[in-house]
């Protein structure tokens, strides 16, 4: 598995700290909490585990699950819900939680697809952004690390459903999907 791996881009140790700081931020935003983590399915799986326990109020969490990829790595711009929401969001404080914004086509359909159901507050939390990559204007209000444009996997991001587990956020080999 880890052969597949050209770098590791973020530590296990890095990720944690900076979700600490991010808890930091979201705490000073909603100081009495009773918010909802909204996760996306499958990417932010990890992320959101991690970040709801560095929140110590009252947090509860959903999960929407949405394809535009495939098996490849590249966007077909295409938006399906999968799975949506088990519960009403309407006048909640909702954060939804994402892996990495790439294009930005998947969290502004989200987005806008949440919005429609009048949450009182609807921000964005992402682990990763690539902004060089970006072809719809969207930003998250809490962004773990910008970086660069390469395939990354681990930490719950995959590659046709494999190295989720990886611990850590690896640059992936080009030769594995360039074929
Ligand atoms: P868009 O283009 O809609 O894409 O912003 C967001 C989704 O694309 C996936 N994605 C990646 N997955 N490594 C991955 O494992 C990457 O480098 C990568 N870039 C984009 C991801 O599922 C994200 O939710
Ligand atoms: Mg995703």
């Amino acid at each position: 598995m880890e052969t597949a791996i050209e770098r590791v881009l973020l530590t296990e140790e890095e990720i944690k700290k900076r979700i600490k700081e991010i808890a930091y931020e979201i705490k000073k935003d909603f100081p009495k909490g009773d918010i909802i983590l909204i996760g996306v399915l499958k990417g932010s799986v990890m992320f959101v585990a991690d970040l709801m326990r560095a929140l110590d109020f009252n947090v509860t969490m959903d999960f929407m699950a949405v394809s535009s990829y495939g098996n490849s790595s590249e966007t077909s711009g295409i938006v399906r819900i999968l799975k949506d929401l088990d519960f009403d969001i309407e006048g909640k404080d909702v954060i939804i939680v994402e892996d990495i914004i790439d294009t930005g086509t998947t969290l502004k359909y989200l987005y806008e697809y949440l919005k429609a159901r009048n949450p009182k507050t609807l921000k964005i939390c992402c682990l990763l952004d690539k902004p060089e990559r970006r072809k719809v204007n969207i930003e998250a209000d809490y962004v773990g690390f910008k970086i660069p444009d390469a395939f990354v996997v681990g930490y719950g991001l995959d590659y046709a459903e494999k190295f989720r587990n990886l611990p850590y956020v690896g640059i992936l080999k080009e030769d594995i999907y360039k074929k």
